[in-house]
């Protein structure tokens, strides 16, 4: 059963947010003031340009920041839970469960040295206590599901055995073993050639409604967005960062009433996102 199934508010919330890395002599602001939200089963798109802060607000979810890195203003709410007033412990808990990550670099997530059904065994094994069979049993199931060949094979390689690609499937379904409520992708198709990027991006769509998990899809890649997201964010870096919430329509965004053009779809601009 999906965990989101007991909660129907936004599954993430995130108002006003203000995250700054901290050096000894400055403070480097690297998200101002943004705020979106993610709805149960919805696929929200974050696009803009580089350095505009869309990892470090995925960071911040993850309460990743590192040792400089700080959020000073604003809120995170998970399930209407602020992620700030809770224990560690709790959020320990949350993190790799309930929300998972997938990064740009497959390899960063893989541990090279374990085969790679005993790293898909262990997340059930960790976080639910489920017993050897039936951990073997769910990764059996889905390596299926990211329509990787000859799952038993697979399960018995290491990574380096598997392809760029086969590796990413690999970090989506080990994200997907303990059906987490909300799974945040950053820029998980970005060393990936185009065919395979394509084949990736269909196969998270189609696992997100199975799944019915919420989904955080940053890209710099607008069209493939329009391909994944059911509402997209725009953010800018200035002094400040704008944000466009939009909501897809067939290949047309709308925003409070108006039409969006789409230049790589070719459309005609009823209003265009101008700074
Ligand atoms: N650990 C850090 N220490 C200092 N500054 C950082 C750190 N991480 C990120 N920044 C700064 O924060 C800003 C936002 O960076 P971030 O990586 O979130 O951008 P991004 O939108 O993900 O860019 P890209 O599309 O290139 O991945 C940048 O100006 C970056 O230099
Ligand atoms: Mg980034």
């Amino acid at each position: 059963m999906n965990k989101s199934a007991d909660y129907d508010g936004p599954i993430l919330e995130i108002d006003r947010l203000s995250i700054s890395f901290f050096t000894r002599m400055h403070e480097i602001p690297a998200v101002m003031d943004f705020s979106t939200t993610v709805m149960p089963g919805e696929a929200m798109g974050l696009v803009g340009e580089s350095g505009c802060g869309k990892s470090t607000v995925a960071l911040g979810v993850m309460q990743d920041l590192g040792v400089n890195g700080k959020i000073v203003g604003g809120s995170i709410k998970f399930k209407g839970r602020n992620l700030n007033e809770m224990s560690d412990e709790e959020f320990r808990d949350i993190r790799g469960n309930e929300i998972a990550m997938i990064y740009q670099e497959p390899m960063a997530s893989l541990n090279p040295a374990m085969k790679i059904g005993k790293q898909l065994m262990e997340v059930p094994m960790i976080h639910e206590n489920v017993d050897k069979d039936e951990a073997y049993k769910r990764a059996l199931q889905v390596v299926t599901d990211v329509k990787l060949p000859d799952p038993e094979r697979i399960l018995k390689s290491f990574p380096h055995q598997l392809s760029g690609g086969q590796q990413q499937r690999i970090v989506i379904a080990m994200a997907l073993m303990s059906k987490p409520s909300l799974l945040i992708l950053d820029e998980p198709t970005t060393a990936l050639d185009v065919t395979v990027e394509a084949s990736i991006v269909e196969l998270v769509r189609d696992l997100g409604k199975k799944y019915g998990t919420s989904m955080l899809f940053i890209s710099h890649n607008l069209g493939l967005i329009l391909e994944t997201c059911d509402r997209i964010c725009v953010m800018y870096s200035e002094s400040y960062c704008r944000v466009w919430c939009l909501r897809l329509v067939g290949h047309a965004a709308i925003w409070s009433g108006f039409v969006v053009s789409i230049p790589s779809l070719n459309m005609t601009p009823v209003m265009t996102l101008a700074r």
